[in-house]
């Protein structure tokens, strides 16, 4: 499968700069990801992608697909696009696409999660997993999955949300400076992404192991979210 390439030419210098972040830290990524990182998420993306494949409606949107390790368990009949701003790590995904010659998936972009090149509604689902603690700003990155899913369809994430107090939130805000170097923020919370009390979160689970990642679904009201986008 070739990959698009769907950046805009001009974006916020806020963006630009980090975005070069995410890249440099991906590109040294790509090809330990899946041998480290694959195993201990792997609960977590096998829940999400579950969910996805009970849930109505088959266009679906991988935001930050990564190596595509998600993607041979998507059910044939599901429309798959992914979407990332690394190439490296979107290289190794198209490599599995081919290699496994997985049909459900349509398509591959290199694209800013924060700035999607597609038209409002043209998917039922949206999901990031291990994304959201990455982006520049996770409050856009929702608005934006919000923007490009149709109203009543489903946003789902899985992510490691930082503690808010004990041990845990001393070492997560001591590791911050690091998230460069990491290509992820450690210190991460679930308010940095979404508030519960203005979006209809309809699930928050505990995902192995030892529930230190969260599957969180959202059903989408995208005028809510683009209020909270706006704060
Ligand atoms: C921790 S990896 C997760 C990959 C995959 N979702 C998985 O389950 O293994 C985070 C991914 O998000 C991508 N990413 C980070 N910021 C992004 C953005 N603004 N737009 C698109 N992709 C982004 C990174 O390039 C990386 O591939």
């Amino acid at each position: 499968m070739s990959i698009r390439t769907d950046i805009p030419d001009r974006d916020h210098p806020r963006a630009v700069l980090d975005a070069e972040g995410v890249r440099d830290a991906y590109r040294r990524w790509a090809g330990v990801y899946d041998l480290v990182f694959g195993g201990v998420s792997a609960h977590g993306r096998r829940r999400a992608v579950e969910e996805v494949n009970r849930l109505p409606g088959t266009r679906v949107l991988e935001v930050g697909v990564g190596t595509g390790l998600a993607l041979p368990r998507y059910r044939p009949e599901k429309r798959v696009v992914g979407i990332d701003l690394s190439r490296d790590m979107l290289e190794k995904a198209a490599a599995r696409v081919r290699e496994e010659r997985l049909s459900q998936v349509v398509g591959l972009s290199e694209m800013n999660a924060e700035h999607m090149a597609f038209a409002d509604d043209s998917f039922d689902i949206a999901v990031a997993m291990f994304t959201a603690s990455v982006v520049p700003n996770a409050k856009v990155l929702f608005a934006e999955m919000s923007r490009v899913v149709r109203p009543g369809g489903h946003l789902l994430f899985v992510n490691h949300f930082a503690a808010e107090a004990g041990l845990r939130w001393w070492v997560e805000r001591s590791m911050a400076p690091l998230s460069r170097l990491l290509g992820w923020h450690p210190d991460f919370a679930l308010s940095d992404l979404l508030d519960p009390q203005a979006v209809r979160v309809e699930a928050m689970e505990p995902c192995q192991p030892a529930g230190i990642f969260t599957l969180v679904r959202v059903r989408n009201q995208p005028a809510a979210a683009l209020a909270l986008a706006a704060e």
